[in-house]
C-alpha cells in the first residue's frame, strides 16, 4: 500500500511571523495523522519553518531551485543550499513556474537531478491546459512531461519522487478536476511510469493530484485508487483547513 502524501504549496505568502504562527497552531492538529505532511514555503520563511517543526511530524520543502551548483546567476538558490538548512523536498517544474518563469521540460530534468545529487526529494509538477484537456491532449501532454522529466534517472532514484498531477485549469481557479478524471490522468501517468521503469517502481511511485484541493473535497480525491495525496495551494494557508485535508482519512 502506497502512503498518503499531503503537501501545502504556500506559492509567495507567509512572512516568518505567519509562519511561526501557523505551525504552532497547525502541529497540534496533525500530530496524530499517518499520512506524511509536507509544507512547501518561501525561502525567506525556510529557516524558521525548520526550526519551529522540529520534534513534529510536519516536513519543509522549498518551491524552485537552480540545477547549478554554484557560481555566477545572482538571485538563484541551489540545492545544496536548501539541503544545508535541513530542507527535505523541492517543489520543481510547477506550472506557474513553466508560464511565467519560462520552466521547460529540460530544466526540470537538470533541476531534478541536481536535487537528487544532493538528497533533496523533488516533487515534480505535471499538468494540461483547458484547451489541451477538451482537444482530448491530456494523457499525451501529462505522459510527455513524465518521459522529460525523467529523462536518464535510475529506477532507484524513483523512491525519492514525488509526481504532482496538477491540471493547470483547476489551480487557483476553485474548479477541481472530478475524482474520476484525476484517478484516470493519474493512472495515466503511472502506466507511463510502468513503461519506463516495470510495474513494480510504477506501483510504488507517489502520485498526488493538485488544483482546488479543500477541506470539502480531500476525502473523495484521496480515497481514489491511484491518487496519493495532493499538493494544495491556497487552502494550506489556513491551519484549520489544511488540518482536516491532512486529516481527511480521520
Ligand atoms: P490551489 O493550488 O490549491 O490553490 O489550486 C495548487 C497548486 O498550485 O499547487
Amino acid at each position: 500500500m502506497r502512503r498518503k502524501v499531503i503537501a501545502g504549496n504556500w506559492k509567495m505568502n507567509m512572512l516568518p511571523n505567519e509562519t511561526i504562527n501557523f505551525i504552532e497552531q497547525f502541529a497540534p492538529l496533525v500530530k496524530d495523522t499517518k499520512n506524511e505532511v509536507i509544507l512547501c514555503v518561501p525561502f525567506t520563511d525556510l529557516f524558521y519553518a525548520l526550526l519551529h517543526v522540529q520534534g513534529t511530524n510536519i516536513k519543509i520543502g522549498a518551491q524552485n531551485m537552480h540545477w547549478e551548483e554554484k557560481g555566477a546567476y545572482t538571485g538563484e538558490v541551489s540545492a545544496q543550499m536548501l539541503k544545508s538548512i535541513g530542507t527535505e523536498y523541492v517543489i520543481i517544474g510547477h506550472s506557474e513556474r513553466r508560464q511565467y518563469f519560462a520552466e521547460t521540460d529540460e530544466t526540470v530534468n537538470k533541476k531534478i537531478k541536481s536535487a537528487l545529487a544532493v538528497g533533496l526529494k523533488p516533487i515534480v509538477c505535471v499538468g494540461e491546459t483547458l484547451e489541451q484537456r477538451e482537444n482530448g491532449k491530456t494523457e499525451e501532454i501529462v505522459t510527455n512531461q513524465v518521459e522529460k522529466a525523467f529523462n536518464n534517472l535510475k529506477a532507484e532514484d524513483l523512491k525519492n519522487i514525488i509526481i504532482a498531477y496538477e491540471p493547470i485549469w483547476a489551480i487557483g481557479t476553485g474548479k477541481t478536476a472530478t475524482k474520476e478524471e484525476a484517478n484516470e490522468t493519474i493512472a495515466q501517468i503511472r502506466k507511463k511510469v510502468a513503461e519506463m521503469y516495470g510495474q513494480n517502481d510504477a506501483n510504488e511511485i507517489i502520485i498526488q493530484y493538485g488544483g482546488s484541493v479543500k477541506a470539502s473535497n480531500a476525502k473523495e480525491l484521496f480515497e481514489m485508487s491511484d491518487i496519493d495525496g495532493g499538493l494544495v495551494g491556497g487552502a494550506s494557508l489556513k491551519p484549520d483547513e489544511f488540518s482536516k485535508i491532512v486529516n481527511f482519512d480521520k
